[in-house]
């Protein structure tokens, strides 16, 4: 197997900037993909497109944002009409509170793209960021899918809460459809790991999904690649996720074993100050 930057983006000179794709076993067709941070960052054809990805999601965060408005305000009413006793009261605290955090995201996601792709940092906790993110993505989870999350206390990290909620979300979700048919496991795991002598934070998002061949794997960080029907997919989500670790100096490592599933490790700094 070629390595990757002599596929797809041909005039990567071989240095540490690399993507290394090779497979790990004849038999099992699982291939590895993994991705240094300050790869691509100055290729041209990958800047152009993540700038019309910019423009497409600020278009989308838009509209959502709008939508998410009057979710909002519809619900404000609703609870304003309801009794405390009843048991609807509970169900529209939570859409409101669930609007109002997916509005936070939409307005970060757009001052994101207003100040040329760099989002606000600060010091958070991870494993409160990634808690959070999970619970947004359990909402309205088919029960064939199981979902188990084992989260260490890592540390801080320097980033932004919507970039963290960004690339749990996406991830999930993407393993979440991949195992719409059948069911199956999802598992989100946050641990401390030593890699090239410094500790990270490894946030590792599994399932148990239909995985993906080879040929897939190629392309899932290009922006607007997607195997999903148009209604589904918009091929934004990976490219996204890429885009924000670059931000956050992290690494991205993918593995699929086509027909029973795909892990995607994520190593973020930890911000010791
Ligand atoms: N967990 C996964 N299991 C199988 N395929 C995946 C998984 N995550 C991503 N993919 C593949 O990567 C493609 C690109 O993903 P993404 O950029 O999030 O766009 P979208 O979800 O809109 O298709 C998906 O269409 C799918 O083919
Ligand atoms: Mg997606």
């Amino acid at each position: 197997m070629k390595p990757r930057s002599e596929t797809t983006l041909s005039n990567n000179k071989p240095s540490k900037e690399y993507v290394n794709l090779h497979k790990k076993s004849a038999t099992q067709r699982e291939v590895e993909l993994t991705i240094q941070n300050d790869i691509l960052n100055n290729k041209l054809l990958l800047a152009s497109k993540m700038e019309n990805m910019g423009l497409l999601s600020a278009g989308i965060s838009h509209d959502f944002n709008n939508i998410l408005h009057l979710i909002i305000g519809f619900s404000e009413i609703a609870i304003h009409k309801t009794s405390r006793d009843d048991p609807a009261y509970n169900y529209l605290l939570k859409i409101l509170k669930n609007a109002e955090l997916g509005k936070h995201l939409t307005e970060k996601i757009l001052s994101y793209n207003r100040q040329h792709n760099k989002l606000e940092s600060e010091s958070v906790l991870l494993h409160h960021s990634v808690s959070e993110a999970i619970e947004l993505v359990k909402i309205g989870v088919s029960k064939k899918i199981t979902i188990v999350q084992n989260l260490q206390n890592t540390g801080k990290i320097l980033a932004d809460q919507a970039g963290i909620f960004q690339i749990v979300m996406n991830l999930c979700l993407n393993a979440i459809h991949a195992m719409k048919v059948r069911g199956g496991l999802l598992s989100i795991d946050l641990n401390l790991k030593n890699h090239d002598g410094k500790i990270w934070h490894l946030l590792e998002i599994k399932d148990t999904g239909h995985g993906m061949k080879e040929s897939t794997m190629k392309n899932i960080f290009d922006p607007l690649f997607t195997t999903k029907p148009e209604t589904e997919g918009t091929g934004l989500g990976l490219p996204t996720v890429y885009n924000i670790i670059s931000q956050y100096q992290g690494i991205i490592t993918v593995t699929s074993d086509f027909g029973s599933g795909s892990c995607f490790s994520v190593l973020l700094p930890i911000d010791n100050y």
